[in-house]
């Protein structure tokens, strides 16, 4: 300040001053643009190197898309700001196409559950890539795009299968078994108490308890502090 009053005397060193701060509240602005154009061309180092310190969750919904529980789902997230990860059946997907447009309107990230729910591994190769393709095809048609991530059911995934399709596969780390639970306080109550940063969480939209459920999740869990990521963040390829 002295310095200022120094060299220009007390009206122009206040106007000096404010521009000053401006000058550095630009250059914070455009540091912190920097940052996240950073983020997201590189997003998974950064998730990893951010989940160091920060609580970083996906939430992460296989068997769908069902139609009201789905589409309640969807309004829900879209209110708190939240992208999920969708793995889909593409027989459903068929069945529900004006869901799919709206995951994808949203900015969902929608991966594949295979056609018809098949355990991979205990099929002939050759027709579990047949599911695995099938699939792909039914969501690229409505999305535009071919899934890239994939949830094997089960969680059946082998060496062969990963040597003829070039997708990630990506399991789970907390499993409330909201399919055989529904019942909301449960699986709340699981999920809340198990979670820590990084983890992904294994949850089916097509039940009314585990929409809910997911819900009041994301509620307790942003209160917490927890950021939202879909599973391309989280998952190294
Ligand atoms: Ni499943």
């Amino acid at each position: 300040m002295q310095f200022f009053y120094g060299i220009l005397g007390k009206k122009r060193a206040g106007k000096t001053l404010i521009a000053v701060l401006a000058v550095v509240l630009i250059m914070i602005l455009v540091a912190g643009a920097n940052a996240r154009t950073k983020r997201s061309k590189d997003a998974l180092q950064n998730v990893v190197a951010m989940s160091h310190y920060e609580k970083v969750v996906a939430l992460t919904f296989d068997d769908g898309p069902g139609y009201k529980t789905t589409m309640k789902l969807l309004d829900g997230l879209k209110e708190r700001g939240v992208r999920a990860t969708f793995f889909l059946l593409g027989e459903k997907v068929e069945q529900r196409t004006e869901v799919v447009e709206r995951m994808k309107e949203d900015g969902h990230l929608i991966g594949s559950h295979t056609y018809s729910h098949v355990q991979l591994d205990s099929v002939n190769l050759e027709y579990a890539i047949e599911e695995i393709e099938h699939a792909n095809e039914v969501i690229a048609k409505i999305t535009g795009e071919y899934p890239t991530y994939i949830r094997p059911p089960y969680g059946a995934w082998n060496a062969q299968i990963e040597e003829r399709v070039d997708m990630t596969p990506v399991l789970w780390t907390v499993d409330p078994f909201d399919w055989n639970v529904k019942d909301v306080d449960r699986i709340v109550n699981y999920v809340v108490s198990e979670v820590k940063n990084g983890d992904i969480i294994l949850m089916h939209d097509i039940y009314e308890t585990s929409v809910v459920a997911a819900l009041e999740i994301v509620d307790r869990l942003q209160k917490e502090g927890y950021i939202f990521v879909t599973v391309d963040d989280l998952v190294i390829e």
